[in-house]
């Protein structure tokens, strides 16, 4: 193969392409990566991994604040935003650089341009042209469209990176600003991880969401937990909320919202609240990147920016080229991309032929979810009433924190895990958890699901004492009323 021709092209270089890249590798392929910007894309650079490097020293700050009930004297403290900010960039670079040198070690090809599809078929192959400090053009078998999402911007909202921003500005690596007030506009997974961090760091949070809940995808008792813990943080959660406009004073920024009651065509004489702060930012949503990358020359089907595939196979409607992540507007997770990058490069490189590679589907029954507030949440599965919407007998389990000694030794006691299983079988069809750790917790219940297993595989496991890993073991015991660690009422025969 000539120096220019290669199997597989990926646009896009986020977790979904660098990931595809590497596992196309791993088959033997010759792979081409194109980035217009940094390795890594959004989750590494202006995402998951700067916002858990800033929720780090946010998580000290609440530690050090409980330092006293533990017999720490911690006399003074004070937070150097900027060498928090210098130490998430520092997390961010290795991370990129650690990409950059996995992909080399594979001995993929880095293209530093933007990426266009710009002819070609399944026959001949694909001809990419790539734009940036050189100009080149390469020919490919197959390819992959990777290119993720952004900010979703509402022009009402004004938003202008002064003072009303997108989490693309807060996490940028020359933000030095905590607020003394902040405004969050749409109280989603982003809205809330950002509340908690700038809370911590010492903001006045005031929260503006459409909806009557903030998660509204979560189960209503843990939104409940974290409302309390919200509150008791200072954070004002503002629901059913319809923010009309925002501007920016020059000195501040102002919000003026109506009820989300309010029919459209009554808004105009509809009573209105005005919410002001020094900075605010709008996390309400995220919109598809795929602008000039040659979905119309080549016939590529989408729908308001997103590429339709079949959900299977990941494969667009022209033969050849796939698309996954973000850009395809399924679930937006990372660790979703990673599996869609496996799909697709097992159906890429099967179709081409001469690789170890076999057809291969998409599997997003179970699909773990984070959520790193203080406490975080983790949850997989059903939520109760999709699953009883669905026909489902449904036997649930509730457990808390503040029964498990290891939390109460690390000073965790708030939140519980609740799991869900089926009333014959007892197979797990989902479980939800806020508290510490919960994040981690949530993968042995995945695990479990995707093998089908039962409430009684995980309980005959030995875990280990005294492990906040228990939780899971008491939760699952709860489903059928056999936790230890639970006030229980004597059977008589
Ligand atoms: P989101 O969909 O989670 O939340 C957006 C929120 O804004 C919703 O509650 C919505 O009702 C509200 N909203 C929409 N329009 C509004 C308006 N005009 N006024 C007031 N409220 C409005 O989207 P978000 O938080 O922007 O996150 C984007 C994606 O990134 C999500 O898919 C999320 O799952 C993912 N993500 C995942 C993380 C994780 O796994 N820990 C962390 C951060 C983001």
């Amino acid at each position: 193969m000539s120096e220019n021709q290669y199997d597989l092209a990926i646009i896009g270089a986020g977790p979904g392409g660098y990931h595809a890249a590497i596992r196309a590798a791993q088959y033997g392929a010759k792979v081409a990566l194109i980035e217009k910007d940094k390795l890594g894309g959004t989750c590494l650079n202006r995402g998951c991994i700067p916002t858990k490097a800033l929720y780090a020293s946010a998580h000290l700050i609440e530690k050090i604040r409980e330092a006293d009930e533990f017999g720490v004297k911690i006399s003074d403290y004070k937070l150097s935003f900027s060498k928090a900010v210098e130490r998430k960039n520092q997390v961010v670079q290795e991370l990129v650089d650690g990409i950059g040198a996995l992909e080399r070690s594979w001995k993929n090809d880095i293209y530093n341009g933007f990426g266009k599809i710009i002819g070609g078929d399944t026959e001949v192959g694909f001809e990419i042209s790539i734009e940036g400090e050189e100009n080149t053009t390469i020919k490919v078998k197959r390819v992959i469209i990777a290119t993720g999402s952004y900010p979703a911007l509402i022009p009402a909202f004004n938003i202008d990176h002064e003072r009303i921003l997108t989490s693309d500005d807060i996490l940028d690596p020359n933000f030095k600003t905590v607020p003394e007030r902040l405004m969050i506009i749409g109280a989603g997974v982003i809205g809330c991880e950002f509340a908690n961090i700038f809370a911590s760091f010492g903001s006045r949070v005031t929260m503006l969401e459409y909806l009557s809940s903030p998660i509204a995808t979560e189960e209503p008792m843990i939104v409940k937990v974290l409302q309390k813990k919200f509150q008791s943080n200072g954070i004002e959660i503002h629901t059913s909320q319809n923010v009309l406009s925002v501007e920016n004073t020059g000195k501040g920024v102002k919000a003026t919202t109506c009820s989300a009651d309010v029919p459209r065509d009554q808004i105009e004489s509809a009573e209105t609240q005005l919410f002001e702060a020094d900075l605010c930012l709008v996390s309400i949503g995220r919109a598809k990147e795929s602008k000039n990358i040659g979905l119309e020359e080549l016939g590529i089907k989408s729908e308001r920016g997103a590429i339709k595939v079949n959900p299977d196979t990941l494969e667009t409607s022209v033969s050849g080229i796939y698309a996954i992540g973000d850009v395809t507007g399924g679930i937006m997770l990372a660790h979703v991309a990673y599996h869609e990058a496996d799909v697709s490069v097992a159906n890429c490189l099967a179709s081409i032929g001469g690789f170890p590679a076999e057809k291969t589907k998409t599997d997003y029954t179970v699909v773990p979810a984070t959520i790193f507030t203080s406490p975080n949440i983790g949850s997989v599965g059903y939520r109760r009433k999709v699953a009883k919407n669905l026909g489902f007998d449904v036997l649930m389990g509730q457990f808390p924190y503040q029964s498990l000694s290891k939390a109460k030794c690390m000073g965790e006691e708030e939140g519980f895990i609740m799991v869900l299983a089926d009333k014959t079988t007892h197979k797990i069809l989902g479980a939800s958890c806020i508290g510490a750790e919960a994040s981690e917790l949530i993968a042995e219940i995945a695990l479990a699901m995707q093998h089908g297993l039962t409430i009684h595989d995980i309980t005959e496991t030995i875990h280990s004492h005294p492990t906040i890993s228990e939780l899971v073991l008491e939760g699952c015991e709860a489903v059928v009323g056999k936790s230890i660690h639970k006030k229980g009422r004597p059977i008589h025969h």
